[in-house]
């Protein structure tokens, strides 16, 4: 949500800032800002543009020569999106530049009291607060120009600032959004995502909340917000540049649907324990007795990685016989829960930085609970607040839309419910059992995926209807939620997710032709009841695209997908279905990657 990028050191920025803000599109789309200085650069020069990067791109003008510089792509929070809005600000005299992700929750107050002192606003954002508390200091130099202001706001903040006085640096700083420093020779980086780094760098220092950084073309330092230095030593990122690109694909979305054999591979690399039917989870910093002391294990996330935890928490239940749940991080942290010192929290999140799922972790944390991360970003917020964890290892998600993350998560779910179970009274057996439907998803993944003609001719079908039906029951319905959630999101065609069971006790009034309703049906113990369903919703009239491990004779259509273990079968049966929201949006002419109104990793509440 909102990228930064930022330059200093010998090389033309504006190239460098644009590739870079190309890479960090998905986080914002509707404005983008560059400003940038340099020896042979008068002061500051700035260019923004309501639009893409694209856009911003086409306003450059051929001499915009600058060796340091700071750019930013944008999710409006405060104020539409338009050029004025658009990061980064300026102070009145043209010498401050501030980028900024986060949302600064005393803005209004601070624009009052600016006001009443005769600043004038350009634009309606929070961050023009920051460029006119830093540009009021009278400190002596940028960084205590920049601390006075930040001692003043209260929120969240990611931000880089450039000063026309100062151009030897830019200084960062982090209050609950992502800063990463780049680190290479005789040249610095800094940007909210890795994703613009790594393309010239690896060796990244990632910022902690209340800290600040200095970067200069050849020297970094880190220190707090109240002054005292810290020691940063960079570490290499394992997600390499190729990872970021499209790889052939027309869209990163279908790139990450085609990734998932390779994907579920490298998240049960070297995990599993043959000997003793179970798996190795090194960062759970969990152990055997602490694991059955275990009375409750509750999941907390969002959108996609909710759903993804209502999956693990059905497998922790019926592997672990632990009882469990899934609730959304958002709902949890404003009720006030019971904080319950013999429960296991997880909170799971493919970017590791949805503000939601964090401000629960820390509040959870605050009151003495025992946390685990399941996520995707190495090192991010998340990953580091929790006490222990899973890593997901999808490789990095470009796409707004979430599927790889998704599939790679239930599958560490998967992991962590087998180990739970194995250090309480699942069996040798049943370990071994699980084990060997986790190796075959790779293999099965790839014939789901074998099949994405027919699933785009089926798009192509259903793609007229208005509104379509989920439903699931038990294991599946998890899996209807987790589809309909994509079809909306990224066809913008409504959607609707239902217990199978629940159908009767309301929604079959909406069932008619016009109305198709998808329905996982898997070969388990609840076959018989969802092709009862299946019968009611026929008898109606209604048309059915059934996913199923067999010819489903009621259905208008099934896409059959390969049977493994009933506990594992919900990992795969939201494949097909991903590729069905695809070539849905496809058909529809919908913008794929970046769907409107959102943005990928939600920094905000
Ligand atoms: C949907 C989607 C979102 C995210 C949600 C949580 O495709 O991507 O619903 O799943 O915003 O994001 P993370 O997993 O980064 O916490």
């Amino acid at each position: 949500m909102c990228g930064i990028v930022g330059y200093i050191g010998r090389r033309d920025v504006a190239p460098l800032l644009l590739e870079g803000l190309q890479r960090l599109e998905y986080r914002g789309y509707d404005s983008a800002g560059i400003i940038v200085t340099g020896p042979r650069a008068a002061g500051l020069k700035m260019i923004k543009a309501k639009g893409r990067v694209r856009d911003l791109e086409a306003r450059i003008p051929k001499r915009f020569a600058g060796t340091t510089g700071i750019a930013h792509t944008r999710w409006a929070t405060h104020g539409a999106p338009s050029d004025v809005n658009a990061h980064p600000h300026l102070d009145a005299e043209g010498k401050v530049a501030v980028v900024h992700n986060g949302i600064i929750d005393n803005a209004s107050e601070l624009r009052a009291k600016l006001v009443a002192d005769g600043v004038e606003f350009l634009s309606e954002t929070d961050t023009e607060v920051i460029t006119h508390l830093i540009a009021r200091s009278q400190a002596e130099t940028l960084e205590e120009r920049v601390r006075d202001a930040l001692r003043i706001i209260e929120g969240t903040y990611g931000i880089a600032v450039l000063h026309a006085d100062f151009p030897d640096r830019i200084v960062a700083a982090r209050n609950g959004s992502p800063v990463v420093l780049g680190i290479s020779e005789k040249e610095m980086f800094v940007a909210s995502d890795v994703a613009a780094l790594v393309a010239h760098t690896r060796q990244i220092v990632t910022l902690d909340d209340g800290e600040m950084a200095t970067l200069k073309s050849d020297d970094f330092r880190t220190y707090t917000i109240e002054g005292t230095r810290t020691t940063a030593s960079p570490t290499t990122v394992e997600w390499e540049a190729e990872s970021y690109d499209m790889g052939g694909h027309d869209t990163y979305m279908h790139k990450e649907i085609c990734e998932q054999p390779d994907a579920v591979d490298r998240v049960l690399r070297g995990r599993i324990d043959e000997r003793f039917a179970t798996v190795r989870l090194g960062g759970l910093n969990l152990d055997a007795r602490e694991a059955r002391a275990v009375r409750r294990v509750k999941i907390l996330g969002c959108g996609t990685s909710y759903h993804a935890g209502l999956i693990g928490a059905q497998m922790i239940e019926e592997l672990a016989r632990i009882p469990a749940d899934a609730e959304p991080a958002s709902e949890f942290r404003y009720r006030n829960p019971v904080v319950d010192p013999d429960t296991l929290y997880v909170a799971v999140s493919q970017s590791g930085e949805t503000y939601d799922v964090l401000a629960a972790v820390q509040e959870l944390k605050r009151k003495g609970a025992r946390v685990l991360g399941v996520v995707n970003v190495v090192g991010s917020a998340i990953a580091r607040e929790a006490d222990g964890g899973v890593y997901v290892h999808a490789g990095p998600e470009v796409c707004v839309v979430s599927t790889k993350c998704f599939t790679n998560t239930t599958v560490a779910f998967a992991l962590l419910a087998l180990h739970l179970g194995r250090t309480r009274d699942l069996s040798v057996s049943d370990g071994r059992r699980i084990i060997e439907g986790l190796r075959r998803l790779p293999g099965q993944i790839s014939e789901v995926l074998a099949q994405e003609d027919r699933i785009r001719k089926l798009a192509l079908e259903y793609a007229e209807a208005r509104s379509m039906m989920f439903i699931g029951r038990v294991r599946g319905y998890p899996v209807a939620r987790e589809a309909s959630l994509k079809l909306k999101e990224v066809s913008y065609v409504h959607a609707e997710a239902y217990p199978a069971s629940e159908l009767k006790h309301g929604p079959l009034a909406l069932i008619e032709p016009a109305l198709p309703t998808v329905a996982i049906v898997p070969d388990d113990d609840l076959l018989e009841k969802n092709r009862a369903a299946l019968e009611e919703i026929k008898a109606r009239d209604g048309r059915i695209l059934a996913v199923a491990h067999q010819e489903q004779p009621k259905a208008d259509h099934t896409i059959v997908v390969p049977k493994n273990e009933d506990e594992l079968d919900p990992i795969l049966m939201g494949v097909p279905l991903q590729l069905l929201a695809y070539h849905t949006a496809l058909a529809l002419g919908r913008d794929i990657d970046k769907p409107r109104n959102l943005a990928k990793s939600v920094t905000v509440e």
